[in-house]
């Protein structure tokens, strides 16, 4: 990672006579832009003819940045395959579970199983690699766009015969197979491995394992994707670092622990969804992912916006100062470069009523002036560059478990793990703790309190992951339907939560969802689920108004689990997030109050920045660790040493 911040952000210069490109890097250099990432979307502008490659234009796009001291996020273009690619290869483009071929005019249109899209991606891979490799302004690879944004799923032939070859890989037979897809059910029984399709439209529910697996092959097909470029770049650049901007918590078709498994950095994009009364919690959200994808190491943010997006049904522009505060929020969560999608506002195109760095009106606009005043704030802060944020609360997340609840022959549909996992991380928030997000069967040590808010799905080796801490002292709070089934979707029998009835001293015998709210003793609601459970070691620290546990602790070796049954209204789960906090000896941010955000950035010699944020409308009053005073102006933030 550099030693200043990284800002800028996509440059498209294809989209723009040359004339504007000089203007470009000196408004670039105006607004302290020192990154961008460029050729994203240049395919079929550098090889417009299959195998006739031209590069002249691009040399000088690179060479203009090296000069200005800009350096390039280098993308391989392999996002978007020109005209000329489907024209020529119709059976590499993608079709839907209903058999549709979906054609080019869009972006991402190929079928990620395709070996003649790949071939085709690894030569103009190649060809960009080879040309760049020693360029003073190349400092790290963007491999592709967003992989699996839009075509994460291919249902044609060519990915049937991948998805069969990813099933021999993983059954050593087709007994084993039918045995963990349950295909004695609905006479579904499998007598060849030719007769296995992907879960192309049915009549009714498609088989949830065959689900499942396809969802699990999707992800990998498109890890593997990745891996081929990023090999092929490492023999022609070992040197040079190589990601692909994910999009950590906003789209779950690809698996992003996976993913960042193989990225020498991790990098995200995000967007604030207008329809969310406090987007920037949900902003916190997905910036703490990126931060735990990568190990607690800083990470880059790849794209987020200056204002509105465009694809959205009502898409709401930035208020003034927002565009800081969102920024200051991953920056205080860990990222070491802030970037957006894009630097100067598409004229034409699908993506043209976009904001940008440089709106349409130019630069006389409170767009660019933001813009501008963060390039310079930023450049003030290196010496945050490299230094972590420690976090002593960890969420659960996997993306099998949401793939199986999302089959839709549930108890009910109206539990949402994506919804249950960001709302237990918002109760965090207005709690004044930072947590991290941590993979079921990852390292829980140094954590003090782990949360399971949805993990309806859980193998022997998380099952007994989370035993494991909380034998050794840890606490953790389970939310219902959580360690329901094996990792193939099978009803773990004997009751439920089969994972965890020992850890958690509990039985429940019957699911019973709710079409309204019911009442607790203590005064709280539930919604949504609630279950007949037994108490069979656990105490029981609230209960349905009919007596049934809602709320349970067990004691287990040096530690402690909770369970609940029913899904907590926000207010009484915040009760129950506090005293799990309290139990687990974790304290929050001091200062941090409701919409007053406060985090701590620290280097391994001991120097360390607190960022506080002010998400409110009234001033607010933080307390730095010298014990003074620090007052946060409404809407305003404030970085200092501290
Ligand atoms: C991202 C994508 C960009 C742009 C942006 C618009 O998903 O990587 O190319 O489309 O969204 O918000």
């Amino acid at each position: 990672m550099p030693d200043v911040i990284a800002y800028g952000g996509d440059w498209n210069p294809e989209q723009w006579p040359e004339e504007t490109w000089e203007q470009d890097v000196a408004l670039m250099r105006e607004a302290g832009v020192n990154r961008v990432s460029v050729g994203i979307f240049s395919w079929s502008m550098l090889e417009p003819v299959e195998g006739v490659f031209d590069f002249d234009w691009f040399d000088r796009v690179m060479d203009l940045l090296a000069a200005n001291g800009i350096q390039a996020n280098l993308a391989t273009p392999t996002a978007s395959p020109p005209p000329w690619f489907s024209d020529t290869y119709p059976e590499a483009l993608p079709v839907d579970a209903d058999g549709r071929r979906l054609y080019h005019g869009s972006r991402q249109g190929f079928c990620p199983s395709s070996p003649i899209y790949r071939e085709k991606a690894l030569r103009i891979a190649e060809q960009v690699a080879t040309r760049y490799r020693d360029h003073p302004a190349l400092a790290l690879w963007h491999v592709h766009n967003e992989y699996g944004c839009h075509n994460a799923r291919c249902y044609c032939d060519t990915s049937a015969a991948a998805f069969r070859a990813w099933l021999r890989a993983r059954y050593a037979s087709l007994d084993e197979l039918n045995d963990a897809w349950g295909t004695a059910f609905w006479s579904q029984r499998y007598g060849d491995w030719a007769q296995i399709l992907p879960p192309r439209a049915t009549l009714s529910f498609p088989n949830p394992g065959q689900q499942l697996d396809f969802r699990r092959f999707s992800s990998d097909a498109l890890v593997e994707l990745y891996v081929a470029e990023r090999d092929l770049l490492k023999t022609i650049t070992p040197e040079v670092p190589a990601t692909t901007n994910l999009m950590a918590g906003a789209h779950w078709d690809m698996d992003c622990w996976a993913f960042a498994a193989e990225l020498d950095v991790v990098s995200t994009d995000h967007y604030l969804v207008g329809a969310r009364a406090e987007p920037h919690i949900d902003l916190a959200f997905a910036a703490d992912y990126a931060r735990s994808l990568n190990g607690g190491r800083p990470w880059l943010l790849m794209e987020h916006s200056t204002s509105a997006v465009n694809w959205q049904p009502r898409n709401l522009a930035k208020a003034p100062g927002e565009l800081r505060r969102n920024s200051l929020q991953h920056l205080a969560r860990g990222a070491d470069g802030i970037m957006f999608f894009q630097w100067r506002a598409s004229r034409a195109g699908a993506e043209k009523w976009h904001s940008a760095m440089l709106p349409h009106a130019g630069t006389n606009t409170k767009i660019f002036r933001e813009v501008a005043a963060l390039g310079a704030e930023l450049a003030g802060l290196s010496d945050v560059v490299g230094s972590t944020v420690k976090a002593d609360v960890a969420i659960l997340l996997d993306h099998s478990s949401v793939w199986a609840q999302d089959h839709p022959a549930q108890p009910t549909t109206d539990l949402d793990p994506v919804e249950e996992v960001k709302r237990w991380h918002a109760a965090l928030w207005r709690a004044g703790v930072t947590c991290d997000l941590a993979h079921p069967e990852g390292d829980l040590t140094g954590y003090r309190l782990v949360l399971v808010p949805a993990l309806y799905l859980v193998s022997e080796a998380g099952a007994a992951n989370l035993e494991g801490f909380v034998r050794r002292g840890g606490v953790t709070l389970v939310g219902p339907y959580s360690g329901i089934v094996d990792d193939h979707d099978r009803v773990r029998l004997g009751g439920y939560p089969g994972a965890w009835r020992d850890l958690l001293g509990v039985t429940v015998e019957e699911f019973f969802p709710l079409d309204g709210p019911i009442r607790l003793d203590s005064g709280a609601t539930g919604t949504v689920w609630s279950e007949l459970a037994h108490a069979t070691g656990a105490k029981v620290l609230d209960t349905y108004v009919t007596g049934e546990p809602a709320w349970t602790r067990n004691e287990w070796g040096d530690g402690a689990a909770h369970y609940l049954t029913t899904r907590l209204d926000d207010g009484a789960l915040a009760g129950v997030v506090t005293a799990v906090c309290a139990e687990a000896g974790v304290e929050p941010a001091a200062g941090a109050g409701p919409g007053v955000e406060v985090v701590r950035r620290s280097h391994a010699d001991g120097r360390s920045f607190l960022f506080a944020i002010n998400h409110t409308e009234a001033d607010a009053v933080v307390t730095t660790r010298a014990g003074d005073q620090l007052t946060v102006p409404a809407r305003d933030a404030r970085i200092i040493p501290d």
